[in-house]
Formats: structure tokens, sequence, C-alpha cells
């Protein structure tokens, strides 16, 4: 597990977690630094299963992963990608369809997890996969069965309906780009945005 440094908390802890259950080995890369991330992907040559994890928005500096040098160190190096969405669900992309979206590589990511309880302001999780490259998932990711497989029916519900909402108003999401421009552009006192690419860029 190849993990970034300023990933959000929960992946933090999973690692743990997944460390102590399966003893895989870990390693994390300075934030956002590919050539680091190069030289972890090639210290865990011999791993069986190489996975990158990275956060699509980061939340604590709000600025977005790197994922075209990712995705193409993973091929590179043969491992697979893991990127959190909470943040860029309802967000990034044109209809909101998050990081791949904005990066135009919808389809590209291995997995894609994410918390409905940001934009789409409901609660729980969910996760898609490639299959063939994430086949045993489902039966290993058992401390999140209940959050990932069985989701309450209020819960799911509303989340469709949510998701359906942002397919249907499109400009919803135009008008948070816009708005994430204007409060980067102002200069007034207490505005002190962060340099680099931010879900406010184009
Ligand atoms: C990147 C990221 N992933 C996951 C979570 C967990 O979200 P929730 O509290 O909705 O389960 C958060 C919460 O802030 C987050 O920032």
């Amino acid at each position: 597990m190849i993990s970034d440094q300023l990933n959000h908390a929960s992946i933090i802890d999973s690692i743990r977690l997944a460390k102590t259950i399966t003893k895989c080995q870990t390693a994390v890369y300075r934030h956002s630094d590919m050539a680091d991330l190069e030289d972890r992907l090639k210290a865990a040559n011999q791993a069986r299963i190489k996975l990158i994890f990275t956060d699509g928005v980061f939340s604590m500096e709000g600025d977005i992963a790197k994922l075209p040098d990712i995705v193409a160190l993973a091929r590179k190096y043969d491992a697979v990608v893991a990127m959190d969405d909470s943040h860029a669900t309802g967000v990034l992309g044109r209809s909101g369809r998050g990081t791949a979206e904005h990066y135009g590589m919808l389809g590209q990511v291995d997995i894609i997890t994410s918390t409905l309880g940001k934009a789409l302001g409901g609660a729980g999780g969910r996760l898609h996969r490639r299959p063939r490259r994430a086949r045993r998932l489902p039966h290993a990711a058992l401390p999140a069965a209940a959050l990932f497989q069985r989701p309450p029916p209020t819960v799911a519900g509303s989340t469709l309906a949510a998701v359906q909402y942002v397919e249907r108003h499109p400009e919803l999401v135009t008008r948070l780009h816009e708005h994430a421009r204007y409060f980067r552009s102002a200069s007034g006192p207490g505005f002190r945005p962060l340099a680099g690419k931010r879900p406010s860029s184009r």
C-alpha cells in the first residue's frame, strides 16, 4: 500500500487496519511528489499487488491529485490505483462525476471510494471498481461491508435521488465552479487562497 502523505485520516486508519489484518507492507510518499511515488513503486517491485492510494481532492489543502501522472506510474509499475473522491463527487468535472471526469479519465481509475455525506447531502459511502483490476475487493473489505453492500433503504433512496438531481441539473455544478472561482479571485480581508490546482481551476 503506497499512500499520499496528506490522505484523509480515514484512509490512514484503513491502511493501519489492513496492515494488521493482511500483514501488508505500507509506504507513504511525499504529498503529490511523483518522483517519490516512483521510488516507492520501484522499492515495492517484488510485491504481489501494489496499490497506490490517493485522495482525488485533498481534504486538508483542497488541491487536486495529479491523477494522470499517478495512473501513468501505476501502468508502468503494474500497480492498482485507489482514489477517495469524497470531496470531488458532485463538485469536479462538467457533470460532477469527480476527479476522473475533471481530467477526462473516466473509467481509468481502478477503485474509487466516496462518502455520500458531502455534496450529495446523505450519509454512508460508495465504491466503484474496474472488475478485472480489483476482483477480490467485495470479499476482502469486510469492515466496510455494512456500508458498501447493505446501505439502509432510506440512504440508498435519498442518494439515488441526489445523484439523479445532479444529473438533471448540471448548471448547479457550473454555478459551484463559478462561486469557487469568485472566492479565489476575491482579495478581501481573510481571503488567502492557496496556490496550485484546486476545484476552482479550469
Ligand atoms: C477525503 C475524505 N474521505 C472520507 C471522509 C469521511 O466522510 P464521512 O464523514 O461522510 O463518512 C472524509 C470526511 O471529511 C474525507 O474528507
